[in-house]
């Protein structure tokens, strides 16, 4: 079979392929009152497929990156098994190490995040061996996921290698999809600017947050950001705004607006991470784009009622 048969259909087959988030997992620390440290799994990639997984169990969720063959790298692939995320595709750079943060909270109360990542493993993802292997797999790949952090920490050619493989994904019928994800820590904005809108081309689903669209184009308005996200040219645009909602892309410029849920926020992280499993996850089973924005809403309402990236199983909509 070829693999443009083998992938038609992917709405409605994607149990029958495997979703494949690419990027880097940290080890995430959390400091406690004792003087312990508990110590979990986080990023932006990993967390959209964790949510993902545990939304969609019969779907084969593939992480890819990098770690070293350190004690900490063997934490975070255990973090990723006991959420049943396949590591296979996680290449092991030998005295490699991984990516570290801190959340640490001053005497007021205000959380910080501390990095150690500038020499992380997963920016090595990606060798001509670690191409090889997504090559030979790669007719089992039905949805791609990547985001503006993947893109920050490669260097070009593995950048360019990476948009590559998703055209050929999009080419062959999956899903390839795009969280804009900017921060400004890891690159400069002409350089970001460059690659995402290179990465644009290639996605057949963009989910963007208006926050990190102001803070690369200087976007002035949400439907300002969503008319030039479609003029790319993907399938599916979505537009994250916060305690906004979202905005849903439609034909001939009519957007919707699905409204956030109420709820008492004590931590936004990955709430744009776990919106955009929710959404995938409605998609997936055969919900429109509108219906699928709600329950990423839905979703992403109870992550940021709980602290951390990730939150447990039992509090899951
Ligand atoms: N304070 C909040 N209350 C309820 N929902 C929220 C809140 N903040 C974010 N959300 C939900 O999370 C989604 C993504 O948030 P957003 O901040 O836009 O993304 P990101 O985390 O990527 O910056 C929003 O579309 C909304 O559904
Ligand atoms: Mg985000």
């Amino acid at each position: 079979m070829s693999a443009s048969t083998n992938m038609a259909g992917i709405g409605q087959r994607a149990a029958d392929g495997a979703c494949w988030s690419v990027g880097e997992c940290m080890l995430e620390l959390r400091p406690q009152a004792d003087g312990s440290i508990v110590h979990a799994a986080a990023g932006d990639s990993f967390n959209t497929a964790v949510y993902l997984k545990r939304l969609a169990p019969a779907l084969p969720v593939r992480y890819v990156s990098a770690l070293g063959d350190d004690t900490m790298s063997g934490l975070i692939r255990k973090h990723m098994q006991a959420e049943s995320i396949d590591d296979s595709l996680v290449d092991t750079l030998p005295g490699g190490t991984p990516g570290l943060y801190a959340i640490e909270t001053d005497a007021a109360g205000e959380r910080r995040f501390v990095y150690w990542r500038s020499q992380s493993a997963a920016r090595t993802m990606l060798s001509a061996a670690h191409l090889a292997q997504l090559q030979a797999a790669l007719d089992g790949c039905r949805i791609l996921l990547l985001t503006g952090i993947t893109l920050a920490i490669l260097d070009d050619e593995r950048r360019a290698a990476l948009l590559a493989l998703a055209a050929r994904l999009r080419e062959a019928g999956a899903w390839v999809v795009l969280d804009n994800n900017y921060r400004a820590a890891l690159w400069d904005a002409a350089t970001a600017r460059h690659w995402m809108d290179r990465a644009a081309q290639v996605c057949t689903h963009a989910l963007f947050s208006f926050d990190d669209e102001v803070a690369l184009h200087g976007t002035r308005s949400p439907a300002e950001a969503l008319a030039r996200m479609e003029a790319f040219g993907m399938r599916e645009a979505v537009l994250k705004l916060g305690a906004g909602g979202c905005l849903v892309g439609g034909a001939a410029g009519r957007a919707v607006h699905v409204p956030a849920l109420e709820t008492r926020a004590v931590d936004t992280t990955a709430a744009g991470d776990s919106f955009s499993a929710g959404y995938l996850a409605r998609r997936l089973s055969g919900a429109d784009s509108v219906q699928a924005a709600q329950f990423g809403c839905t979703l992403a309402a109870a992550v940021v009622a709980h602290r951390g990236a990730i939150i447990p199983m039992e509090a899951m909509p």
